[in-house]
């Protein structure tokens, strides 16, 4: 199974997968936890050229074709792998994002940014997607009171930037309503945990 877990920035969503991880763990599956931009070697090198504070001039179609480059090696070399080894494999952000920060936020637009990455992914979605939802204001919040996070280049754009994220979340939520569980990412840590675990869960038990 292949879990994506997306969101705005500072919806707690990295935190809450790692215990949900542990405790499927504990239970006996084997769970691979990983993220994007990044995953395997030669997509954190791609990573670090999208994310780095200094690179102000780039292009948002360079920004949207560096993720899915990003993305394609991430599939080819982790998630379709171990995914066939029958590993449960759960990755921070996937297409969606790009969906909601190229598309929506840098409005490139939904569709353009669903063909371009079509190309990278060969149509492959996840089986589950979980989207942490949370009030700009709030995550952006979270983010500041949490000193070891490091801030990057997209955490530095105005708050209507972060308005437009959520809102296509929300939206592309809507539009694939099979593959998405939205969770209230405002709850308590505790009571997020438990949510998405229970998410994956009743997402496992329908697939087998
Ligand atoms: P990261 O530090 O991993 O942020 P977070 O903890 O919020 O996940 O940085 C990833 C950033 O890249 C984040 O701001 C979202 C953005 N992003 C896109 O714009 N498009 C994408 O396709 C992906 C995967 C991430």
């Amino acid at each position: 199974m292949f879990v994506t877990i997306e969101g705005p920035e500072g919806s707690g969503k990295s935190s809450v997968t790692k215990e949900v991880a542990a405790r499927l763990e504990k239970e006996g599956f084997e769970v691979v936890l990983t993220r994007e931009p990044g995953g395997t070697p030669i997509a954190e090198q791609i990573r670090n050229v999208i994310l780095d504070k200094e690179n102000t001039k780039m292009d948002p179609v360079t920004e949207a074709l560096l993720y899915a480059a990003s993305r394609r090696q991430h599939l080819v070399e982790k998630v379709w792998p171990l995914t066939k080894e029958g590993k449960i494999v759960i990755s921070d952000r996937f297409i969606d994002s790009s969906l909601a920060y190229q598309g929506g936020a840098r409005n490139l637009g939904i569709d353009y940014i669903l063909e371009l990455n079509h190309f990278a992914t060969e149509g492959y979605f996840p089986d589950l997607t979980l989207l942490f939802d949370i009030e700009p204001e709030l995550g952006l919040k979270r983010i500041a009171a949490n000193k070891g996070r490091e801030v990057n280049r997209l955490d530095l754009e105005k708050i209507e930037f972060h308005h437009q994220v959520r809102q296509t979340f929300l939206d592309i939520a809507h539009r694939f309503p099979d593959r998405f569980v939205i969770l209230d990412a405002s709850k308590s840590f505790e009571e997020v945990i438990e949510d998405a675990y229970h998410a994956i869960k009743d997402r496992l038990a329908s697939c087998k």
